[in-house]
Order: structure tokens, then C-alpha cells, then sequence
């Protein structure tokens, strides 16, 4: 296709496999009435040029708070009180947030980054389109907000994105009601697309959307991933999404990283009982039926989480030092990283070591 190509050669210019993004230990926690929400607690992970991450938990485990930290697109109640962020070779906490850990709106630093260099697709994002303004032009102003091209450049841009998602282009002069809640979504990814950006955050990009819809637009998000070796990073609650299109993963659980690695790691060398007990509440698509096995429990308030390892109430396995420390990450192969005391044990009992 004509269009991708075109896309694909604007990316030629960046180095394939070069780290696009880098977090390391990132705490975040937001403040309300009650005390302290301990939403994220020493987040770790990297993406170089063409991964697609996925990131994956219950909900309430602080996906969106992650993804909005690397964006600092957080609410004023939150303050980043640790960590460090590297976005192409740069780190960006340094240089933006308040001296109270609150992101500053208006960092000009980050003004210029997002957008053009990181863009988000928010959750339920459908219902953010402005219901008053055609949806084409809605994506014309981004552009033209962040790049010296005239109105026609941009118009055509938007028609070849339109084409790109799987939009008819001609429907760019409509308003939100008149596309389908897909075609709002793929409008979306047209926008998050539009300014070529090193990064895209998609947070839950087709919950709201019936699985059919959901499958075509992964499809075509896969598709077009490949093609424009685009980097990545998927936030859903649905594991079997990222089986499909990711080739990183993070399993979080309550504000934790507890097992992050290459997908093939997570699903097949799984090493963390959560994540254990997440494929396990995974129906599976081929083979043998394998019993629906949901994780007992619900998920820590995160205002008071556990002691410990923060899983310890819900884990089959839990022993006394669950209870009382902390959990290091260990990394049982290369690449393969786990926060759990039995990590060791557990790969080597579930996967013959
Ligand atoms: N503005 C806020 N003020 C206080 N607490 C918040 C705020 N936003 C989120 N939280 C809390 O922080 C924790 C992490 O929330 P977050 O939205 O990051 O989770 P999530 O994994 O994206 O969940 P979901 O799958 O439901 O979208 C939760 O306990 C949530 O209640
Ligand atoms: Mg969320």
C-alpha cells in the first residue's frame, strides 16, 4: 500500500532495536482525603524502536497511572516521588515535574514531546472526539497544531491515515454520531498516528467495543505495528489481546511489576503465581478445555496494601517471608524478570527449569 510506504519511509530515518523508552522504579502516589493511594510502586521496564508491550493487570493495579506518568498527562492529586523516565536518551522527570513531584501542565519540554513524540489513546477514548466538530478536521487541528503544513497537506494526511485504519476517507467531513463506536476508535488511532510519533499509548483501545469490531481494528493496529515498526505500549485487563499483538510484556499487581519479559516468557515460562493464576482465568482457544479458574480474592486497597510481597493474601503458595519482606526481581532467564521469593522454584517445577 501506497500510504504505508510513504509513513514507513518517514520512520526510515530512526534506528530499528535503539531503546525508545526506559522506566526505572517509578513511584507514584495520589493524595486524597484519606491518606496516601499507593497507586504505582517501582515500576521497571524498556522499549526499543518496533516492541509493542503489553501491559497487563486487574482492574485498580495502576496501568493508566503508569502510562499517564511516561505521558504526564496525571491528575493534580498525583506526585511522582521517585523514579526515573528515559524517552529517547533523555530523562524527562528531571526536567518537567514541579519540585513536589506534581507534573507541571504547562513544561514546555513536554508540551513538544507529547503528541508529536508520545501520543496517547486514552481509555474510552471514543467519547472524547468533540461531538460539535467534524471528525477530520478534529485530527487537521492536531496536525496543524504541531507542524508548520497548510490546511490541504494536512487534509490529505488525515485522508491517507483514514484509509490506513480502515476508515472510507471520505467520511472525514462527519461528525462523532455519524461513525460506529469502531470507526470513532479507529478515528482515534488515525489521531495518535497523525503526527508520526516515536511512541504510542493505547489504554484499553477496544474494550468498549463488541469482539468482532475488537478483533479487526488489533488486526489492523498488528498490521499497521509491523509495517511502520511503530512502538508500543497496550494497557488492557485482557491477557489474550496482548497474546496477539505484543512482543513485551508486564504483568503488574497492585502498583507492582511482578513479571515482565517477552510474551513467549509470559505465557509459556510463566514464574509469578499471579501470573499463574491469570492464564489460568484464560479460557483456552485450541486444545484441551481447561477449567476457568478465576484468582480467589480481590485485589489490596491500595490506601493500606499488604506487608510483604503485596500478593501474599491471594497467593496458594504464600509461605511466613511472604508475609513479612518484600520481594527482589529476580531474573530466571535472560530477559525474563520475576518479583517473587520462589520465582527460582516456581520456574523450574512448572517448566522443567
Ligand atoms: N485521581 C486519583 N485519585 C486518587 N486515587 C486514584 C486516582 N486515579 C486512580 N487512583 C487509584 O490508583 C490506583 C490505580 O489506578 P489506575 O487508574 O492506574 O488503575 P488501572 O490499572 O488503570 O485500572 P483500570 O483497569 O480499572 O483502568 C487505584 O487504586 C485507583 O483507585
Ligand atoms: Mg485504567
Amino acid at each position: 500500500m501506497a500510504d504505508v510506504k510513504r509513513i514507513a519511509e518517514l520512520m526510515e530515518a530512526r534506528k530499528p532495536g535503539e531503546e525508545i523508552l526506559r522506566v526505572e522504579d517509578l513511584v507514584v502516589h495520589y493524595k486524597i482525603r484519606a491518606g496516601w493511594v499507593r497507586a504505582v510502586e517501582g515500576a521497571k521496564f524498556s522499549l526499543n524502536r518496533g516492541d509493542t508491550m503489553g501491559l497487563v493487570g486487574e482492574s485498580g493495579c495502576g496501568k493508566t497511572t503508569t502510562g499517564y506518568s511516561i505521558a504526564q498527562l496525571l491528575p493534580d492529586n498525583a506526585y511522582i516521588k521517585g523514579g526515573k523516565i528515559h524517552f529517547l536518551g533523555e530523562e524527562i522527570l528531571s526536567k518537567t515535574l514541579l519540585p513536589d513531584g506534581r507534573v507541571d501542565k504547562f513544561n514546555e519540554y513536554m508540551r513538544k514531546l507529547r503528541w508529536k513524540r508520545i501520543s496517547y489513546i486514552f481509555q474510552g477514548a471514543m467519547n472524547a472526539l468533540n461531538p460539535v466538530l467534524k471528525v477530520g478536521d478534529q485530527i487537521v487541528e492536531a496536525i496543524l497544531a504541531h507542524e508548520k503544513v497548510d490546511e490541504e497537506t494536512a487534509r490529505e494526511r488525515v485522508k491517507e491515515l483514514y484509509k490506513l485504519v480502515g476508515i472510507p476517507p471520505d467520511r472525514i467531513d462527519n461528525y462523532p454520531h455519524e461513525y460506529s463506536g469502531g470507526m470513532k476508535q479507529r478515528a482515534m488511532i488515525a489521531m495518535a498516528l497523525a503526527l508520526n510519533p516515536d511512541l504510542i499509548i493505547a489504554d484499553e483501545p477496544t474494550t468498549a467495543l463488541d469482539v468482532i469490531v475488537q478483533d479487526k481494528i488489533l488486526g489492523e493496529m498488528t498490521r499497521l505495528q509491523r509495517e511502520l515498526g511503530m512502538t508500543m505500549i497496550i494497557i488492557t485487563h485482557d491477557i489474550s489481546i496482548v497474546a496477539e499483538i505484543a512482543n513485551k510484556m508486564s504483568v503488574m499487581y497492585a502498583g507492582q511489576i511482578v513479571e515482565r519479559g517477552t510474551t513467549r516468557h509470559i505465557f509459556k515460562r510463566f514464574a509469578h503465581p499471579y501470573t499463574k493464576g491469570l492464564l489460568g482465568s484464560f479460557p483456552s482457544i485450541v486444545g484441551e478445555k481447561r477449567r476457568l479458574e478465576a484468582i480467589p480474592g480481590s485485589p489490596p486497597n491500595l490506601l493500606n496494601p499488604p506487608s510483604g510481597c503485596r500478593f501474599h493474601p491471594r497467593c496458594p503458595y504464600a509461605q511466613e517471608i511472604c508475609r513479612t519482606e518484600e520481594p527482589p526481581e529476580v531474573e530466571v532467564e535472560p530477559g525474563h524478570f520475576v518479583k517473587c521469593h520462589f520465582a527460582e522454584k516456581f520456574f523450574k517445577e512448572w517448566h522443567g527449569g
